[in-house]
């Protein structure tokens, strides 16, 4: 359901310039990386309002109902039943099930059985506007399913914004300037809904992924459009310079079995020109038009001035003795201390020039056993098992940890790493308790 927000003008492609002190870290000395723009955590970056970061923040807590769209099935109610660590828009308590199927050495997402994502939950029964009883069934997996049962933590939202506004090129140097062994791969996929504020995005064209625990998606608007139908079951129609974007139209059918017309759910008849069961829409697109459908354009703002998380230096000897140490055993290799630096200006209305450091270079690594081996269909099973380098920042407000959860101890987290980080996790098994305690205590000040 929308929540009217219109943007102003102003604060498009707005550049505030350099945050005076925002020097958030070094190449050479993590250590000395202080912030001293204090934004608490769950506030917003300069470039946007009190009032209109809240009314988009309003949106990503709006809990929907059957009657909104939600369903036929779903994960959740809202954005913010599961981002909640630390603050709105964190991690969460939420480990979601993929499933696949690997034949021949090849991957299978089982489409048709309605793969990959397993939705956790039904709209179960109920009588619709025609009178007729829907039942929805809940989703399970295929008994053909060779990867079973796979978790996937909810990951924190701060700061990714900034990691929004960077470009291609900026993540192709990363991977370029990474020694040999440990080099990440650059994934790139199609941009499905281009963020209207960066000029750079176009429908459809190719952009370097860095969002989701597998790189999956390339810009923060396409995953807030992918959430909402995969984990609210609410489909969503754009325009983008005069083309109607129907990608996010298609309602899900659990285990791939369509449900009789109008059984996905009680929302209203889509506008015309606009598929049927599309829940919330634009309308057929004019000439020239370019608009987001609300919600998904306040989910974007809010999530593009949602702040980085602030360093911790609390515990000050042990992190300075931690952070060489954390270089030593090969950590940065993937946890990149480099810093980054918006540009000036910024595409999509962030500050420009600002700096700011993820500790995650956001390529894909082969992760050995650590892989949770989804992927796309046809891929090999050596892609299956990259995975998307953690960043690190806020880690300490976070209750779980890698893609499944499966850990809340870092020291154990580290013990996990296998394929191209098993050398620095041997490096990290083998140094002292003295030096292992230090190396948690920076990696906790993040
Ligand atoms: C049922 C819980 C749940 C709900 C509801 C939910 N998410 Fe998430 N979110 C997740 C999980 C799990 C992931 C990790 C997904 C993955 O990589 O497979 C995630 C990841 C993300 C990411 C990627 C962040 C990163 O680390 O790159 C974005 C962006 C995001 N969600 C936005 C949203 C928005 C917007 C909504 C509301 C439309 C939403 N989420 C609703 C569970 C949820
Ligand atoms: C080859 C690249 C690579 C190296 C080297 C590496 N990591 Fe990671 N790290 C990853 C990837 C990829 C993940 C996500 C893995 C997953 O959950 O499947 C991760 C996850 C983590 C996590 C969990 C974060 C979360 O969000 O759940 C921590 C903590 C961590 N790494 C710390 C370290 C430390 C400390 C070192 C050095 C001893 C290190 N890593 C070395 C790639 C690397």
């Amino acid at each position: 359901m929308k929540i009217s927000f219109v943007r102003k003008a102003g604060i498009l492609g707005a550049s505030v310039g350099l945050l005076a002190g925002c020097s958030l870290g070094s190449e050479d000395d993590p250590a000395t990386a202080t912030s001293t723009s204090a934004i608490t955590l769950g506030g917003h970056l300069p470039g946007i309002s009190d009032a209109d970061f809240n009314i988009a923040r309003d949106n990503f807590l709006l809990v929907e109902a059957i009657a909104d769209g939600v369903g036929p099935v779903m994960n959740e109610f809202s954005c913010g039943a599961c981002h909640t660590n630390g603050a709105i828009g964190g991690a969460g308590e939420q480990i979601e099930r993929r499933f696949g199927r690997v034949a021949n050495g090849v991957f299978n997402n089982l489409p048709n059985a309605g793969g990959s994502l397993r939705q956790l939950m039904t709209v179960g029964s109920f009588i619709n506007e025609d009178g007729v009883r829907c039942n929805v069934p809940l989703e399970r997996e295929p008994a053909n399913a060779t990867v079973r049962n796979v978790g996937r933590l909810v990951t924190p939202l701060f700061g990714l914004g900034l990691v929004d506004a960077m470009p291609d090129a900026f993540f192709t140097q990363l991977a370029n300037a990474e020694p040999a062994d440990v080099r990440g791969i650059v994934r790139t996929t199609r941009v499905l809904l281009p963020n209207p504020n960066d000029p750079a995005q176009t429908l459809s064209t190719n952009r370097v992924a860095r969002f989701g625990w597998k790189d999956v998606i390339s810009n923060l608007t396409t995953f807030g459009a992918d959430a909402y139908v995969n984990e609210m079951g609410i489909t969503t129609q754009h325009c983008f310079r005069g083309t109607s974007i129907t990608t996010f139209s298609t309602e899900s059918a659990p285990n791939g079995i369509p449900q009789p017309a109008g059984c996905d759910d009680l929302a209203e008849d889509a506008p015309e020109g606009v598929p049927v069961g599309t829940d919330d829409a634009v309308g057929a697109c004019a000439p020239g038009q370019t608009e987001l459908q609300g919600d998904i354009q306040n989910f974007n703002t809010f999530m593009t001035f949602l702040a980085p998380p602030e360093r911790d230096l609390g515990d000050l000897a042990a992190i300075t003795r931690g952070a060489p140490v954390f270089n030593q055993v090969g950590c940065n290799g993937c946890h990149v201390t480099t810093t980054f630096r918006t540009p000036n200006p910024s595409p999509n209305g962030v500050p420009g020039g600002f700096a700011f450091n993820p500790f995650s270079d956001f390529l894909v690594h082969d992760m050995g056993r650590l892989g949770d081996m989804i992927g796309d269909d046809g891929d090999s099973v050596a892609v299956t098992r990259r995975m998307r380098t953690a960043p690190l920042w806020g880690i300490r407000f976070r209750n779980h940890l890698l893609h499944d959860g499966r850990t809340s101890d870092i020291a154990t987290a580290i013990g996990e790493h296998d394929g191209q980080a098993v050398t620095a996790a041997r490096a990290f098994a083998a140094l002292s308790a003295a030096d292992k305690h230090n190396l948690i205590q920076f990696v906790r000040s993040l």
